[in-house]
Order: structure tokens, then C-alpha cells, then sequence
């Protein structure tokens, strides 16, 4: 057996969850569950990053105390989780007590290998990034972060506990020329790459004003780094997650997901942490792109936020989890909008889809009874090339390929016209109808196996009206795979016609 370890990266819960936290959780579900059905044993993790002086001033804001904030928004995420139909096998929180002591034990750990040392840093601090700034990254004058353009980064100097980040220098870019699929897609690797040849800075892993975090066992006045903590979450999850350790079969983690803006602590700073900890790095980060809606950044202010429960509420999860992977080049940036989320549910989901799956059962109890006659595919099979676009994590690609498929056998009623050949008592034309009525009901069969990763409601529904139920498995993804006789229904409809919400 395979085994396939892959996680999302752990929301902040400073702000309720929106589109982008949706993307990652449904990108790396697809994922788990093609990995799942093809008999790999999985673990997939997602959870909620909840310490830092973001987290603490939000509390604040929302006049909640701390914890109690964090449980409220962390229940958000968990609910955003289970509506988008993700399938994760624990979800953590860098508050639980199980991870917070693993967390001590870590840079205790790093202490005695030393591997921290005292220092004092002084530099530009962004409260937003949690992250120190060199001035020339910086947006100037004002020295504004950014990420956070509104935001101007402040003047901190304090005394820390530093990581020797810069000495790992080498050992890093051992492991890029060993692993080129270390950081996929490829410019994203020569990215980190490149961080890690211009020269590394030493990484303070400690803070003296943030008290909303881990204490520093040896220090309890100071507070580990919020991103040592929260990175440590891909590791201590094996530990207790399941209620018993799986590191064994689990670590090291398979695959990370994320999106650009986190490239530099997971390509660099986290296999590091790992290497001076004597830990085996990860196998391989993919860094998605970013989306933007109607060419802005969503915002509230601009009110173009676009909000996934609402979304599902009103066209489903299915349609939601379609669309993103859908629209958005998986690895690029993308424009996610309503409208162009209506004009795909209608287009592809109503129309190429839900029309050929209505037609087909329509057809086969017309001319057939309800039952699936004995015949043979013609139609080209594509599960080949699905799978390989899945194993170069390819999302929108596989898509695509099914897609292609969902078109041809569009194509394919077209042009066997069967109502012009149920017309005809011509025993030649009988067994083309048979042909004809076999190749279709299979396609969409075949369709619903290829599509369930993505569409996992729709697929079964689907799989049920084809007289197929249950039959998800990866070795049920060609053509020619459904048994004559089978008893097919019409559905209701999969995607029926909505109004947009106003
Ligand atoms: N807490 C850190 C991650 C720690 S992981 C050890 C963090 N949290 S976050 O809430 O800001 O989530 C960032 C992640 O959410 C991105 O890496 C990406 O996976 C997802 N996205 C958030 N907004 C997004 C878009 N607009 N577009 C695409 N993905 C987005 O960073």
C-alpha cells in the first residue's frame, strides 16, 4: 500500500474564512480522496493557527477573551471545513494542549542540539505577516508591508532566541538539487531556490512582547515564534491527531499545500527547523496561486468578498468545489467572481453535464425500459491521462481531460441521433441504438468515477441513476466497464436553475 500524507496550511483565525481558505481545503481534498479511492492510505490534515498578537488585538476588537474568540472562529473554519464537503482526517489547533507541549518539547529540543542562541533583533516587524521585513521589501516611504499596504511595519527591538537559519544554507540546497520536484510548479522552486542563494538571515524564534503564544520552556517571559508553532502543527497532528502516534507510517509529510505568500517559511525555514532537529524534511510543497475577485483583491470594503457559505448555500458544495478548480489555473493567479460562477454552473454543470446525464437515462428508459443493453464503448477512454495529470497534481488539467470527455459524448448523441434510429425496425440499426445507449450510459458512468474527487454528491447521484452505486474506485475510471442489464432511473435534476443572489 501507498501511503500518501498531505495537508493544507492552518488558517489565522484573526478573521472568519473566506473564498481562499475554500480553495486550499477543496484543492487538497481532491487529492485526498483520488489518493483514497485508489487504495493509498491516506492522512489529511487541515486545522486553525490561532496564537500571535494578531490573534490576541482581534480578540480584543471583538472584546471576547482570547481563548473563547479562538473557539468561536476556529468553529467557523471547522464548519467551512465539513460544507465544502472536505474529507481531512484531523483537524487541528495549535491551542490544543497535546500541541502546544509537543511545540515546547521542539525548541527544547533545538536548544539542546544547539540550535537557538541568544540575540537581540532589531529590524521592521509586520503584525499583520508576523513577519520581520527587510526596509527594501517594504512598500516606501512609510515602510508599508506589502501584503498589507495599509499597514506600516514597526520598529522592534528586543532580545529573542534565534535560529541559525544561515548556516542550514548548504544543507538546503542539497536538498533542492536532490528533490527537483522539492517545490512545484518550477518557478516557485527556482524562487525559494533563489532566496536560499542570496544569502539567509537568522530566523528569531522567540518573542518578548507577544504573550498570546507558547511559552519558551527554559523563558516563559518569551513566546515561541508563532510560525515555529504553527509550522510544528504538520508534525505533532501524527503524534496525537488519531489518539495515537502515526508519525511511523505518515512522516515525513508528502505533500504541503499552500499559496505563494507562504513559500518562504515552508520552502525554507520549515526544512530547516526539521534538519536541526534531526526530523526528515517533506517530500514536496505545491504552491497555488492567489485569487483576486473582479481583478481586485477581495475586500470588504470594496464588497467583493465573495462568501463560501453563501455559495454553497445557494448552488452546493459540488458546484463550488467545481468551479474554483475550474476557473482558477491550478499553480496561477485567477479572477473568481458570481457571475462567473453562474455562467459555469449553467454552462457546464446544467447544460454539458446534468443534460447528458438527463438525456442518457431519459433515452434508456425510453427505448430500453430502464435497462442497459449489451454493447461496446466507442468512445475514447481518457482515465489514462486523468491520472497522470493527478499525479503531477495537476488539478485543472485532469479537469479539463474530463471535460473533454463530458463533450464528446455531447457530440456523440448528435451525431447517432438515437431517436432517428428508435425509429427504424432496421435489425442494423437496433443494434447501433444498442451501441449507441451502452457507449452513453457508460461514458457517464466512467464520467461520475472520473468526476467524483471534485463532485463527490454529484458523482454518487449519479452513479446511482447509471444503476452503478457505490462504484468510485479508481479501477472503474475507464470505458467499457459497465455491465449490461444494469437498471438505470432518471435523477432528479443535478443542477437545477437558480436565481443569482442579489
Ligand atoms: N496561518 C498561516 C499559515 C500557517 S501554515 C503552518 C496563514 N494563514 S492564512 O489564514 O492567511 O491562510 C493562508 C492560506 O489560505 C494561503 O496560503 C492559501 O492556502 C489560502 N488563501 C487565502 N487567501 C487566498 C486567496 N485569495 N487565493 C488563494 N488562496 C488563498 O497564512
Amino acid at each position: 500500500m501507498t501511503v500518501f500524507s498531505l495537508t493544507t496550511p492552518i488558517y489565522y483565525v484573526n478573521s472568519d474564512p473566506h473564498l481562499g481558505h475554500a480553495y486550499t481545503t477543496v484543492a487538497a481534498d481532491v487529492l485526498a480522496r483520488h489518493h483514497r479511492r485508489s487504495g493509498d492510505d491516506v492522512f489529511f490534515l487541515t486545522g486553525t493557527d490561532e496564537h500571535g498578537g494578531n490573534v490576541a488585538r482581534a480578540a480584543e476588537a471583538a472584546g471576547l477573551p482570547v481563548k473563547e474568540f479562538c473557539d468561536r472562529v476556529s468553529e467557523r473554519f471547522r464548519a467551512l471545513a465539513a460544507a465544502v464537503e472536505s474529507s481531512h482526517d484531523f483537524f487541528i489547533r495549535t491551542t490544543d494542549p497535546e500541541h502546544e507541549r509537543r511545540v515546547q518539547a521542539f525548541v527544547q529540543l533545538l536548544k539542546d542540539r544547539d540550535q537557538l542562541y541568544e540575540g537581540t533583533y532589531a529590524g521592521l516587524y509586520c503584525s499583520s505577516c508576523e513577519m520581520f521585513y527587510a526596509e527594501s521589501d517594504l512598500i516606501q516611504p512609510g515602510n508599508f508591508c506589502p501584503l498589507h499596504p495599509t499597514r506600516a511595519a514597526e520598529w522592534v527591538e528586543e532580545r529573542n532566541w534565534f535560529f541559525p537559519l544561515r548556516s542550514w544554507a548548504p544543507r538546503l540546497l542539497e536538498l533542492y538539487d536532490a528533490n527537483p520536484q522539492f517545490v512545484r510548479p518550477r518557478a516557485r522552486y527556482n524562487e525559494a531556490r533563489s532566496l536560499i542563494e542570496g544569502g539567509l538571515e537568522d530566523v528569531s524564534f522567540s518573542r518578548a512582547t507577544v504573550s498570546w503564544g507558547v511559552p519558551v520552556p527554559w523563558e516563559p517571559s518569551q513566546t515561541i515564534y508563532v510560525w515555529v508553532d504553527a509550522l510544528l502543527n504538520y508534525r505533532t497532528a501524527l503524534e496525537y491527531g488519531l489518539g495515537r502516534d502515526v508519525t511511523a507510517t505518515f512522516w515525513p509529510t508528502n505533500l504541503h499545500l499552500m499559496a505563494k505568500d507562504i513559500l518562504r517559511l515552508h520552502g525554507i525555514v520549515w526544512p530547516a527547523m526539521l534538519l536541526a532537529a534531526g526530523y526528515e524534511p517533506p517530500q514536496g510543497l505545491f504552491v497555488h496561486g492567489y485569487f483576486s475577485s473582479g481583478g481586485q483583491k477581495m475586500s470588504k470594503t470594496l464588497g467583493n468578498v465573495i462568501d463560501p457559505f453563501e455559495v454553497i448555500e445557494s448552488l452546493g458544495a459540488d458546484a463550488l468545489r467545481f468551479y474554483l478548480l475550474r476557473e482558477v489555473q491550478w499553480g496561477q493567479d485567477g479572477d473568481v467572481t458570481w457571475e462567473g460562477l453562474h455562467r459555469r454552473y449553467e454552462g457546464e454543470l446544467a447544460n454539458d453535464l446534468g443534460n447528458l446525464v438527463s438525456r442518457t437515462t431519459a433515452m434508456v428508459a425510453r427505448y430500453r425500459d430502464g435497462v442497459v443493453p449489451a454493447g461496446r464503448s466507442v468512445l475514447e477512454p481518457i482515465d489514462v491521462r486523468v491520472g497522470e495529470r493527478l499525479a503531477e497534481i495537476d488539478l485543472t488539467g485532469a479537469l479539463e481531460e474530463i471535460w473533454g470527455l463530458v463533450r464528446a459524448a455531447n457530440r456523440f448523441v448528435e451525431e447517432r441521433a438515437p431517436w432517428a434510429l428508435a425509429r427504424s425496425d432496421d435489425p442494423a440499426d437496433v443494434a447501433r441504438l444498442d451501441e449507441t445507449l451502452y457507449t452513453l450510459t457508460d461514458a457517464v458512468r466512467s464520467l461520475a468515477v472520473l468526476l467524483w474527487p471534485y463532485m463527490p454528491e454529484s458523482a454518487e447521484r449519479i452513479l446511482e441513476a447509471v444503476g452503478d452505486p457505490g462504484a468510485i474506485g479508481w479501477e472503474r475510471a475507464g470505458l467499457g466497464l459497465l455491465e449490461a442489464g444494469a437498471a438505470v432511473r432518471q435523477p432528479p435534476p443535478l443542477f437545477p436553475r437558480v436565481e443569482l443572489p442579489a
